[in-house]
């Protein structure tokens, strides 16, 4: 098995191998039983440092469809809470014979410090504001499966750039794949490095998105911003949020992606996360059927999958 920390250190090659083998994954997700025996005797740890909806819920169910057994560690109810510190918590857990560790944490490099001092298998689930890969499959799962291929494509992502590792692993992947990336959002919420990431920049949010295949409205992370969110909220939503006046600018048949949990009314408006062009919960469900590529082709190299044509 090889661990799975970002989408930089992947070939493209790589990743259109986790993009067909979760088309595989999606056919099993829509059988009346899903559930094969692919990881059966497999063993999967869920270990959670920060809160999670979508991705922890998804590799759980992701692993079980595929046969293997899940634990899940919620860090506020486990020794860490006594101070047990990253290192000793991931020997912990590798010493109860699990063949993976998926891995949230607050700071950067969190899972590629587990990958060095651990054997089992490692999964980023998001560390910090660096890298989220899962969600960087499960949206290219969803675009591409909306019949647009990424070479070529104006994308535009909204927001609050700086603290999003969505944004970084984004940006990574459609660069990577041969899009155009555009960015807007408050100066206060770009990156420093954001001139050498190969996007295109922008001051108005209208600029960005008109004529747009995709936009990817970010989560305006309020608990990451210790001295408040500048501009205000009913500012930010004014000049940057996204609503339907807006995105009439973009392409009539715009992908509107957004990571969720989404602050309705901030960066994005009720109408705008309801419509047609919405594709928030397919990415949900697509991120199922990515991580179940992802654990099955780490913990198997991809020999055992089952004919499910
Ligand atoms: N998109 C995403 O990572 O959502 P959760 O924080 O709910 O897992």
């Amino acid at each position: 098995g090889r661990d799975i920390l970002d989408l930089e250190s992947l070939s493209v090659e790589e990743i259109e191998l986790v993009l067909k083998t979760a088309e595989e994954m999606k056919k099993i997700m829509k059988r009346d039983i899903k559930k094969v025996p692919s990881l059966r005797g497999k063993s999967i740890i869920n270990l959670f440092y920060e809160p999670s909806t979508r991705t922890r819920t998804s590799f759980e169910l992701a692993g079980k469809y595929l046969g293997a057994d899940v634990v899940n560690i919620t860090t506020s109810s486990s020794s860490v809470v006594k101070g047990e510190c990253l290192r000793d918590t991931i020997l912990t857990v590798q010493s109860m014979a699990c063949d993976a560790i998926v891995m949230r944490h607050p700071i950067e490099g969190a899972a590629a410090y587990a990958a060095k001092v651990a054997d089992p298998v490692i999964i980023n689930a998001g560390d910090g504001a660096h890298a989220h890969p899962s969600q960087g499959f499960l949206d290219m799962f969803t675009i591409r499966e909306q019949g647009k291929n990424l070479k070529g494509l104006k994308m535009a992502i909204i927001g609050d750039i700086l603290y999003s590792r969505v944004a970084r692993t984004n940006i990574a992947a459609w660069t990577k794949m041969g899009a155009e990336v555009h960015v807007a959002g408050p100066m206060t919420l770009l990156p420093h490095d954001i001139a050498s990431l190969g996007v295109t920049v922008h001051k108005r949010v209208e600029e960005a998105i008109e004529g747009a295949d995709v936009i990817d409205i970010l989560r305006i992370q309020l608990e990451r911003q210790q001295k408040g969110l500048f501009p205000s909220p009913r500012e930010y939503a004014r000049i940057f949020g996204i609503n339907e006046n807006r995105l009439k600018l973009a392409k009539p048949d715009v992908t509107v992606l957004h990571p969720g949990p989404m602050n309705r009314g901030l960066e994005i408006s009720w109408e705008v996360g309801y419509c047609d062009n919405a594709a928030i919960r397919t990415e949900v469900q697509n991120g199922v059927a990515v991580r179940m590529a992802l654990l099955f082709l780490t913990l198997t190299g991809g020999k055992h999958i089952e004919n499910v044509d």
